[in-house]
Order: structure tokens, then sequence, then C-alpha cells
């Protein structure tokens, strides 16, 4: 990386991918009852919002799906591979430990010299890849950043447990970030306190050669049901007044898609109209460090996220990790 003169960072376009496999509650639900375990389309929906979910195949890896959304961003943002200086992938469910999946994804692209690393921050990995991008950029260390959020968490879900494996889904979003005069991205705040990290967690780890501790997601569903609402509701109000904008002037909220409930209470405290809330969810589920660039791509494609619109974007999620990111749209 060459170093530059300092910059705003930009977002040049959008892209993100799902696998085919569409999982409705339904189908979940007599999946559940061939090994005895009772839930419902009427219990999920009322309780999360979610209808369906898409689920890899096996022998999908997460830098599959980065790849083909990497690949719709770049081409919605008019850049090749080759220009790219600068690669993060935001994952929890990596296809190695190592080499990073943002090295596989280079490699998948053609492209040679970037840097490449991944952040793992779960559902907050996206807000958390995009502010560190965006800081490379003003820093002048990268011109054209490769910002991705992908997941398989289908792979750490104990499909015993019907209180998770009903609450998330697989899939990839992406963005090119591209130095610019004017700020695309306009503030970002991230935050972490690793003291709670037992209300999510997936405490297992390879080592010995073999699997060592849980490798299924844990969570206190309540627990996190109440931080989130409390430290979203913070973080909103704090990255506007970091970037001297009030909450009236966000033209969209493109928050972790978790809940249902929790981003109609999110909505509320904020005083920010439902309308104004971007949601996927009921299609994609949880799909942790994609669902931000997922909805992102979702809302600008339909046409309702329009060029010169402000949107806050937020993400929560185990650590416990939680941030925002606003941006005016190029
Ligand atoms: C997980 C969540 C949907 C559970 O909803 P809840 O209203 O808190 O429900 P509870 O956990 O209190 O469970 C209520 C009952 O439903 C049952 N239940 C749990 N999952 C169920 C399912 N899939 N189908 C049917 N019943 C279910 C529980 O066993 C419990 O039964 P009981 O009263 O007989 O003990 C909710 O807490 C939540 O969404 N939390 C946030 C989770 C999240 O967003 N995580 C990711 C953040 S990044």
């Amino acid at each position: 990386m060459t170093q530059t003169a300092l910059r705003a960072a930009a977002i040049a376009g959008t892209g993100s991918f799902l696998p085919e496999r569409i999982v409705t509650n339904d189908d979940l639900a007599a999946e559940l009852a061939t090994r005895g375990i009772e839930t419902s389309d009427t219990w999920i929906t009322e309780r999360t919002g979610i209808r369906q979910r898409h689920l890899a195949e096996r022998g999908v890896a997460t830098s599959d799906l980065a790849t083909e959304a990497a690949r719709r961003a770049l081409a919605d943002a008019g850049v090749q591979a080759d220009e790219l200086d600068l690669i993060i992938v935001a994952t929890s469910t990596p296809d190695f430990v190592f080499p990073s999946t943002a090295c596989l994804v280079q490699a998948k692209l053609g492209n040679k010299g970037a840097a490449a690393f991944d952040v793992q921050a779960v559902c907050s990995g996206f807000v958390y890849a995009m502010s560190t991008a965006d800081a490379f950029v003003r820093a002048g260390r990268a011109r054209c950043a490769l910002v991705i959020g992908a997941e398989v968490f289908s792979r750490i879900l104990d499909w015993n447990d019907r209180g998770t494996c009903v609450l998330f889904g697989d899939g990839a979003g992406a963005v090119v970030l591209k130095a610019a005069d004017a700020p695309g991205i306009l503030a970002a705040e991230l935050h972490a306190d690793g003291s709670q990290m037992n209300i999510l967690c997936a405490a297992g780890n390879v080592a010995y050669g073999e699997v060592t501790g849980d490798p299924f997601l844990r969570m206190d569903g309540q627990a996190v049901f109440k931080q989130a609402v409390n430290v979203l509701e913070k973080s909103a109000r704090q990255v506007c007044a970091d970037a001297g904008l009030t909450l009236a002037d966000v033209d969209w909220l493109v928050p972790h898609q978790a809940n249902v409930r929790i981003l109609n209470m999110l909505a509320r405290k904020l005083d920010v109209s439902l309308d104004k809330v971007v949601v996927t969810l009921d299609r994609h589920a949880n799909t942790s460090a994609a669902s931000v660039p997922l909805a992102l791509d979702a809302a600008r494609r339909d046409g309702r996220i329009k060029s010169g619109h402000v949107v806050l974007m937020q993400g929560v999620g185990g650590g416990f990790t939680w941030g925002s990111v606003l941006a005016r749209m190029s």
C-alpha cells in the first residue's frame, strides 16, 4: 500500500448473495418434528418476524458466498478486482483457522497484492469492518477497499436447540469503498464489553487435532434482546452527534437483522418511523455479519435507498459488541 494524502471514503457500490436453498418456518418445523422437537411458523413469526432463511449446501463455504457478493459489488461500482488495495471480510464462520477468508476471496477474485484480513466481531462484524476500511482510506493507506460480511451460521447451530436454530441463516453482502473528496462515511463508532461474552457465544476451538469446548452457538435470548435495544439506541444517538446531524436527518436505518421486535422497539425509542427502517429478516433471518450489507444492498436495488440519502447502519452481537456507521450514499 502506498501512502497518499488524507481523504474521505465513499460507498461506490454494493452487492449481495444468498444461497439458493430456502427453508421456510414450516419446512423447519417439519424437519425438527422428525426429531421430536416442537416449533411452529406461528411461534417463530410472532416472536421474531422471521418467515424463512437461506441455507448453504454442504461444501459451500463462506468464501464462496463472499466472492459472489463481492463480484456484484465490484460490478455495481465499475471497479476491477485488480484495483482493490484492501479486502476485509467480517465473519465468525471462516472457511479455515487460517488463512483468512479475505485471502481466499482475494484469490477467487484474482486480485494480487491487496492487504487482506478478517474481522471477527460476530453480528457487529460488518460495521467494525466498514469503520476499519474507512480509517484506512482516510489515513491514505488504501484507495479502493472491498468490505464484506459473509457467514454460514448454519454450520455452528445446534439443530436440536429450538431456541437458537430457528433464528439464523446464511448469506453475504459487500460494499466497495473508494477514496473521494467528500465523505460518504460521515461518522462511525464501535464498542465492546467482553465481560458479557457468555450471553452469546460459540465457545469451541480446534486444538490437538480435535474440537475442544462447545462448537455450537449458545445464547441467553432475553439478555441479548435487552442489551441490543439499549446499546443500539445509545450508539445511534452518538454517531449522529459525532457527524453533527440529528436522527431527523437519517433517511434510512439499516440495523442488524435479528428480531423484528428489537427493530420496532429501537425505532420507537429513537422516534424514527418504521417506514424508514429496512427489514429483511423476514426473508433472510439473522445472517450475523452479512445482515447489514444484505439489507443495504436489498434496499438500494429496490430503489428505496438513493444517492444522497443518509443511511445509519448498526451492528450488535456476540462479544458483546456493537457499533454504528453513518453514511451519505454516493
Ligand atoms: C430468542 C427469542 C426469540 C426468544 O423469545 P422469548 O420471548 O424471549 O422466549 P423465551 O426464550 O422466554 O421462551 C419462551 C418459551 O418459548 C419456548 N421456545 C423457545 N424457542 C422456541 C421455538 N423455536 N418454538 C417454540 N417454542 C420455543 C421456550 O422453550 C419457552 O418455553 P417455556 O415457557 O415452556 O419455558 C428472543 O429472546 C430473542 O429474539 N432474543 C434476541 C436474540 C437475538 O437477537 N440474538 C442474536 C443477536 S445478534
